[in-house]
């Protein structure tokens, strides 16, 4: 069974609480709950880690370089529009990576426009709520299957 790791960066335990507008009522829990839903019908076992200090992600992704990840989703929150940090930790993964946002960033402040993961992810999916996770998850058999 393939496995996918996803990951949930800053602020990303407080998702119905905070900023409803943008971010809706659903829980982390709960978008973890879909995740794990849908992780059967397309072979996979998801595991789903939230931390808000940017050391403790990165101990996180070195990890996945030896522990069976297949490919991993990513919300990493404000990270992704500043953390170098991250993306180097990324960049030394050999398996795809699918970027995730809840919110339509490009259609939010300028900071969010920009994300310093862009060259080291194969795409972005942004502004659909829980489904920018799913549609995530569902892009990850394509390139896990490509990848052979
Ligand atoms: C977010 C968008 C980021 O700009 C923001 O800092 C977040 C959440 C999203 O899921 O829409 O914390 O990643």
């Amino acid at each position: 069974m393939k496995k996918v790791l996803v990951l949930h960066g800053i602020n990303l335990n407080m998702f119905g609480k905070r900023d409803p507008a943008h971010y809706g009522a659903i829980s982390l829990a709960q978008i973890d709950d879909s995740l794990r839903d849908l992780a059967p019908e397309l072979g996979f076992e998801v595991e789903c880690f939230q931390t808000n200090l940017e050391g403790e992600m990165v101990k996180r992704i070195h990890q996945a370089h030896g522990d069976g990840t297949d490919a991993v989703v990513i919300n990493a929150g404000a990270w992704t529009h500043y953390s170098y940090g991250i993306a180097d930790a990324l960049a030394v993964l050999q398996v795809p990576i699918v970027e995730v946002h809840m919110s339509h960033v490009h259609a939010r402040e300028k900071f969010r426009h920009l994300s310093v993961f862009a060259s080291v992810v194969k795409g972005s999916i942004s502004g659909f709520g829980v489904n920018s996770y799913l549609l995530g998850l569902r892009a990850t058999a394509d390139l896990i299957e490509k990848q052979g």
